[in-house]
């Protein structure tokens, strides 16, 4: 299978884990299932589950238990953007192309939204889903570490209480690996841990490899958000320079922004030599998340 063979079977397993995963627009409440469904499907470059896979891949890991990690990994995201999206963060009315949630509904239902797809991302990874019991326990501890109070969560209020000021460079990179790196360094991980356990040096080495990237994928976001457009996008271009955010490119400029994603990309590359080919895909995802447009 190529790359593109690969991506586009990988992406059909997400879209329908994430579907079965998520209450039915049937089941009570009926408008919050709505916009939870509105919210996940149908949208998103899919990243973290695509990562999830690829890692799981080298550790022998099934799909099913694969596709509830993923769904799981993409909950806490899609979370962490309607919330991100709301007035009392970036306030924003495009995301994924369409109105986003607060916008099509109103601010009590998207804070909901945020709140259930949390919950049901713990739903996910503790069904009944080919996971043991010892990886359900150890994989829930990852997700919620890495989107708590020392994960996302807390790189977002560290983004918010550094609105208009000038950060260090040391200061942003916590803030980013916190916001950002945290959940998508979960997603490596989790996948590894779908399968046979790794030994303490090949999750070192795929810790590194994430670490890297993660990084990497939010210096990309923040040049995106001054060279791409909206339409691209899918959300408002811009916005990071209007709203005085602490970014890469507003600390070190666009183009040591645009040499530290690849030299990101090469950390990632280094970080896989002990697997050989059979990391491959991860390699690959490295040069996507690097060399994305959108
Ligand atoms: C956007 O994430 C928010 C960040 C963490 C930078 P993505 O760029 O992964 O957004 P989708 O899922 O593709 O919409
Ligand atoms: C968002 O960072 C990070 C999380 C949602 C955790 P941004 O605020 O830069 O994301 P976008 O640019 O709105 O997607
Ligand atoms: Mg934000
Ligand atoms: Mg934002
Ligand atoms: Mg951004």
């Amino acid at each position: 299978m190529n790359f593109d063979q690969w991506m586009r079977a990988s992406l059909d397993r997400v879209e329908t884990a994430l579907e079965h995963y998520l209450p039915g627009t049937d089941v009570a409440p009926a408008k919050l299932h709505e916009a939870m469904r509105y919210a996940v499907l149908g949208g998103g470059k899919r990243v973290r589950p695509l990562l999830c896979h690829a890692a799981g891949e080298l550790t022998g890991a099934g799909s099913q238990q694969l596709e509830a990690a993923s769904a799981a990994l993409e909950m806490i995201h899609v979370y962490s953007l309607v919330h991100d999206d709301m007035p009392a963060m970036d306030n924003d009315d495009l995301r994924r192309g369409k109105p986003t949630v607060h916008v099509q509904y109103d601010e009590a239902t998207a804070l909901l939204v945020g709140d259930a797809l949390q919950s049901q991302a713990f739903v996910a990874l503790t069904a009944d889903n080919g996971l043991s019991a010892a990886q359900q326990a150890s994989l829930t501890r990852e997700l919620a570490l890495a989107s708590g109070s020392v994960g996302m969560a807390g790189g977002q209020a560290i983004d918010l209480e550094s609105v208009g000021r000038k950060l260090t460079r040391p200061e942003l990179e916590t803030m980013h690996r916190k916001k950002t790196g945290a959940l998508l360094r979960a997603a490596v991980r989790m996948g590894a841990l779908c399968g046979e356990a790794p030994d303490a040096a090949a999750m070192s080495a795929l810790d590194a490899y994430a670490a890297a990237v993660g990084l990497a994928f939010q210096v990309v976001d923040d040049i995106l958000d001054v060279t791409a457009d909206s339409a691209t996008l899918g959300k408002t271009a811009g916005k990071d320079a209007k709203d005085d955010k602490p970014t890469y490119v507003s600390i070190i400029g666009l183009d040591a922004s645009r040499e530290l994603a690849a030299q990101l990309g090469r950390d990632a590359h280094a970080a896989l030599a002990p697997f050989g080919p059979r990391a491959g895909r991860l390699g690959e995802l490295a040069d996507l998340v690097v060399n994305r447009v959108h």
